[in-house]
């Protein structure tokens, strides 16, 4: 008690000293306090968590940030915050698919659809680098309307295709219930309940969710490049990844190794249209965002992490297998005006790769060693709900 009480007057302290020296304090100073035992008895009647906080942040557990990541987690897989109570962020976006699900649309409240395929939360090596990295585009959604994780997350809380709840709504539910009470005490001591806590807190999770522990890291962690064979890979999968260098790292590189970049250091682009037939005008992508012809049929070009475990493919979902998705870049490119140039042959045409059979089979290969299975095994990530 003595010891909290000295720490909450360095913080008040805090609050007077410049901003950096404030943050420091914050994050190393706040009183480390365990769940007192009836606190610790309702949590557990109705999640499965430990009284030690797990580490989603920092390699200290007394690191505040841990408890965020836990209240989190328990929002991540509430379905008390949807319209009708039946959809949580996890229906959509499922641990054991790489957190995303195998529908083209996914299934909302009300016997809604979305009108996009769910993207996969697991596609990139850490979703932190994603947000606030200074080279990696920190906008989410296909089209990239949110630039902030908690600007997508409120879009997505009061969709009605995703959850349908306004934030107030949420609110008054997070502060009515005693074991939100409880987690949120932990995770932003002395503070009452406010909406930016809870979608820092999604955030805290999101952010966590990493997929490293693949096939590729092991081998990239000892070479350092994609250019050259892979120590450990079979002969398939080095053919796929030099097929994969040569015609598709261009785009897809930032969300394997952290490459490419220009030489100025910059991403060569986020979004691009890959030559998929336009199937319905209503979604143009980035071009029905902002309205401008020459962002018609752009897309997020997303991550391929865990993308064997994410099917069906693309924006609206229309390809069910990888080997479909090679097909398309083999064969199936079709012209438009905003076909991004790498799809493009040197008389303007849609590229043609003329992919032999056996050359299709090892680019799915070297896409499979972009698989983190230890991701749906990890326990900090998966549903804390007991019922
Ligand atoms: C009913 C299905 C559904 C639910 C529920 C849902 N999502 Fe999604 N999520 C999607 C779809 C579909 C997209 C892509 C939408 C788009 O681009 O327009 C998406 C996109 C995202 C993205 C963007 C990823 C990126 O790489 O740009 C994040 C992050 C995300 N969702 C997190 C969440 C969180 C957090 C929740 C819960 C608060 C949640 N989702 C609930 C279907 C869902
Ligand atoms: C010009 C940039 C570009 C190049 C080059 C490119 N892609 Fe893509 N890729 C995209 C974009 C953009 C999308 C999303 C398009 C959409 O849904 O409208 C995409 C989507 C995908 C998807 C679907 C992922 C998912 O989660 O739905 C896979 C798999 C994929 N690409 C693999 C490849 C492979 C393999 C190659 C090389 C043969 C390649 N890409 C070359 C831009 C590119």
């Amino acid at each position: 008690m003595k010891t909290s009480r000295f720490f909450s007057l360095l913080l008040f302290a805090g609050l007077f000293l410049p901003g950096c020296v404030q943050d420091k304090l914050e994050v190393e100073e706040i009183p480390f306090e365990y769940y007192t035992q009836e606190e610790l008895s309702t949590l557990q009647a109705k999640f499965s968590l430990n009284e030690i906080p797990d580490i989603y942040n920092s390699a200290t557990i007394t690191n505040p940030e841990n408890r965020k990541g836990t209240f989190g987690r328990v929002l991540f897989y509430d379905k008390q915050l949807s319209s009708d109570k039946s959809v949580s962020c996890a229906s959509c976006h499922d641990q054991s698919k790489g957190f995303a699900d195998d529908k083209a649309f996914s299934d909302g409240p009300e016997n809604r659809k979305t009108t996009r395929n769910s993207l996969a939360l697991g596609g990139v090596p850490s979703f932190q680098n994603y947000n606030g990295s200074s080279f990696l585009p920190d906008k989410f959604f296909w089209d990239e309307r949110a630039t902030s994780l908690s600007d997508q997350t409120e879009e997505t809380i009061q969709n009605p295709d995703e959850m349908g709840l306004e934030m107030d709504e949420v609110l008054d539910y997070v502060k009515s219930q005693k074991e939100y009470q409880i987690l949120h005490k932990y995770a932003f001591p002395n503070k009452s309940i406010r909406k930016q806590h809870v979608l820092d807190a999604l955030g805290v999770f999101m952010n966590s969710i990493h997929a490293e522990n693949t096939k590729f890291n092991e081998a990239f962690n000892k070479t350092g490049t994609i250019n050259n064979d892979m120590v450990g890979f079979t002969n398939i999968e080095n053919i796929g990844r030099s097929l994969f260098v040569e015609n598709c790292n261009s785009c897809h590189g930032f969300s394997i190794a952290g490459l490419p970049f220009s030489s100025s250091g910059q991403l060569q682009s986020t979004v691009a249209n890959n030559g998929l037939e336009l199937l319905n005008s209503e979604d143009l992508g980035v071009g029905s965002l902002n309205g401008h012809t020459t962002d018609e049929g752009k897309f997020k070009i997303p991550g391929l992490r865990n993308v064997e475990l994410t099917a069906p493919f693309m924006h609206d979902g229309r390809f069910a297998t990888l080997e479909e998705v090679v097909e398309h870049y083999n064969s199936g490119i079709v012209n438009h005006p905003n076909l991004h140039e790498n799809l493009k042959a040197s008389n303007g045409e849609p590229k043609r790769l003329n992919l032999t059979s056996e050359e299709k089979g090892a680019l799915v290969a070297f896409l499979k060693t972009l698989t983190d299975h230890t991701m749906a095994e990890e326990i900090i990530w998966s549903d804390p709900f007991i019922n």
